[in-house]
């Protein structure tokens, strides 16, 4: 019996891959309940905080409709205008807003803020991306999965492009953790830590998934189920390293080719926003100065009936109601 009461998420690597499967099914249950306009308001009359050090549209929006749909009230915090981080410590605030709030949810800068939340917090703190990892996407990218293929083990799962950062780090943790096989695909420097490594190769030893590194795109994504891809440069990066993960990445781009090379039924997932156009603002402005149209996945590959972006997305407010009911109820 799972039972997540209480529990923060802050990183998929505390959780057991029970407790992950059990999240990815109370979300399939959500979501048919949702689409069949079953009420559940299960969590009534709590209130939750949700803390913002970086913008966001999929996850704000899905914390916030999830916590309607559970019969809760939402108070978001943004980059601006409460006293967090300039003039009150974590810790002060941790406690403040666990003395009001049932659960706390925190997107910004490094994991230790938000481990630092929930030591001092004693109520659920919930993991809406660092720079190291973001476990609901995770959640949302295996129920994505699971929906297409039915299952999970031994899916080949091949990510593309920046690999040592928030998603290429979760991403591996959680294939490692379900079974399905992970491969990296990035110039050997945009490889996850090899203390990240060493701990996933022994979770997939455990659950029979296997991990690989490859700086060939051919090589990696022969044969794979899915082909996912992040932004080359990430929120809170410098504007400087967009030159050089233009020219590092760029062979790392996710094309039709590379779509034909792993095979018919492979599908494209990418987290979003995504830079696959001219059509947003700082997409123009690198397009320009770079002689760019599209990064890290061309519009055809994004625009195709390949593409389960916008599942994907979806599949963000069915699996973060998930975990808010699971922590709450
Ligand atoms: N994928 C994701 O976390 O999107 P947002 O930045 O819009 O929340
Ligand atoms: N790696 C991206 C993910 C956005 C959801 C970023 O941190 O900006």
């Amino acid at each position: 019996m799972i039972n997540l009461k209480g529990r923060d998420l802050l990183k998929l690597l505390d959780y057991t891959p029970e407790e992950i499967e059990y999240l990815v099914g109370l979300a399939a249950e959500l979501k048919e309940k949702k689409k069949k306009g079953i009420p559940h308001r299960l969590c009534e009359g709590k209130n939750i905080v949700l803390l913002f050090e970086k913008d966001s549209t999929r996850t704000r929006c899905a914390f916030e409709v999830a916590a309607a749909d559970l019969g809760m009230s939402s108070t978001y915090l943004g980059p601006t205008g409460s006293q967090m981080g300039k003039k009150e410590s974590i810790a002060d605030t941790a406690r403040v807003l666990a003395s009001m709030y049932d659960g706390i949810e925190y997107r910004g800068f490094g994991q230790s803020i938000v481990e630092e939340l929930a030591e001092y917090s004693k109520v659920p703190v919930w993991n809406g991306l660092t720079n190291e990892f973001h476990p609901t996407q995770i959640l949302a990218d295996l129920l994505t999965v699971k929906e297409h293929f039915g299952r999970l083990r031994g899916i080949n799962f091949v990510y593309m492009g920046d690999a040592r950062y928030n998603m290429g780090n979760s991403l591996m943790v959680g294939c490692a953790k379900m079974g399905l096989n992970f491969t990296a695909c990035a110039p050997e420097k945009y490889f996850p830590s090899a203390e990240l490594i060493a701990e996933c190769e022994k979770l997939a030893a455990a659950s029979g998934a296997t991990l690989k590194f490859e700086t060939d795109p051919k090589k990696a994504t022969s044969g794979a189920d899915v082909i996912c891809t992040d932004v080359w440069v990430s929120m809170g990066e410098p504007a400087e390293v967009w030159e050089e993960r233009i020219r590092e990445l760029t062979p790392y781009k996710v094309t039709a080719e590379i779509m034909r090379n792993a095979g018919e039924g492979a599908v494209f997932m990418h987290c979003l926003p995504s830079f696959h156009d001219l059509g947003t603002v700082i997409g123009r402005e690198i397009g320009e100065k770079f002689g760019v149209t599209e990064m890290e996945v061309t519009n055809e590959v994004f625009e195709s009936e390949q593409s389960l972006v916008f599942e994907e997305a979806e599949n963000r407010m069915h699996t973060i109601k998930a975990v808010l009911l699971a922590s709450l109820a």
